[in-house]
């Protein structure tokens, strides 16, 4: 698949590099690609640096991880998403004093889902922090990842490209059930095995 990062950091970076490193092409982007050169070395030959801009013309689908407070700058500088798909890998954060907090009742993706009505949003890489996408994929055991979205097909990419990220893709429904993925629901923050989160999903209420 052609996979435009926005938000090229700690979770863009690292997620993009499984996804290159599994034959995709990814164009990671940022507002000083040149600063991205590295990232692009360690990825290899199927990877490349560009602007924004760049990142929404090249693909058919943008990993969005970027800072909650910057995606209606990101998806402007995109461009047209019409028909995307989108995974949305932030998580409804704001900054005071140098404090990340939790903005409250607040969801990105059912927001972001509102701003792009038109493309397709999967939430998706939002649930575990990033060392753990850095140092845990791959294993013998995958570890489950959670995701959701109202289209069915687009979902059905996702959860391949969670597999050749090196983890295993949990259905959890459509989007309304970002409640659960995001800052304080039950699926955020915990590595689970795929049973336990095949489990633990049947037990939520849909
Ligand atoms: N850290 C975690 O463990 C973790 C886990 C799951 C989800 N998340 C979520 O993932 C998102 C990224 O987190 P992170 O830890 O990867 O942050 P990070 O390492 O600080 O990277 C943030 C990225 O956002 C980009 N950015 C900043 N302003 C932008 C703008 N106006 N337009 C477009 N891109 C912009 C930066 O790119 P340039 O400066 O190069 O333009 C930077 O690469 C956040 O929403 C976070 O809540 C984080």
């Amino acid at each position: 698949m052609k996979i435009g990062v926005i938000g090229a950091g700690g979770i863009g970076g690292t997620i993009g590099t499984h996804w290159a490193k599994a034959g995709h092409q990814v164009l990671f982007s940022s507002r000083n690609p040149e600063k991205l050169s590295e990232l692009v070395a360690t990825a290899g030959e199927t990877a490349q640096a560009g602007t924004i801009a760049q990142a929404g013309a090249f693909s058919d689908v943008i990993f969005l991880a970027c800072y909650y407070w910057t995606i209606d700058e990101a998806i402007s500088a995109a461009g047209g998403l019409d028909r995307k798909i989108i995974i949305d890998a932030t998580n409804p954060y704001m900054r005071k004093d140098d404090t990340n907090y939790r903005v409250p009742d607040a969801s990105s993706g059912l927001e972001l889902a509102a701003k792009v009505p038109t493309a397709k949003v999967v939430k998706a890489y939002n649930t575990l922090p990033t060392a753990t996408f850095a140092n845990e994929a791959h294993r013998a055991d995958p570890i489950a990842l959670f995701y959701c979205g109202d289209d069915g097909e687009a979902k059905a990419i996702v959860s391949q490209l969670i597999t050749d990220s090196g983890f295993a893709g949990i259905d959890t429904g459509d989007l309304n059930q970002v409640i659960h993925q995001e800052p304080g629901g039950v699926l955020y923050n915990h590595s689970y095995s795929v049973a336990e989160a095949q489990k633990l999903v049947r037990s939520l209420v849909h």
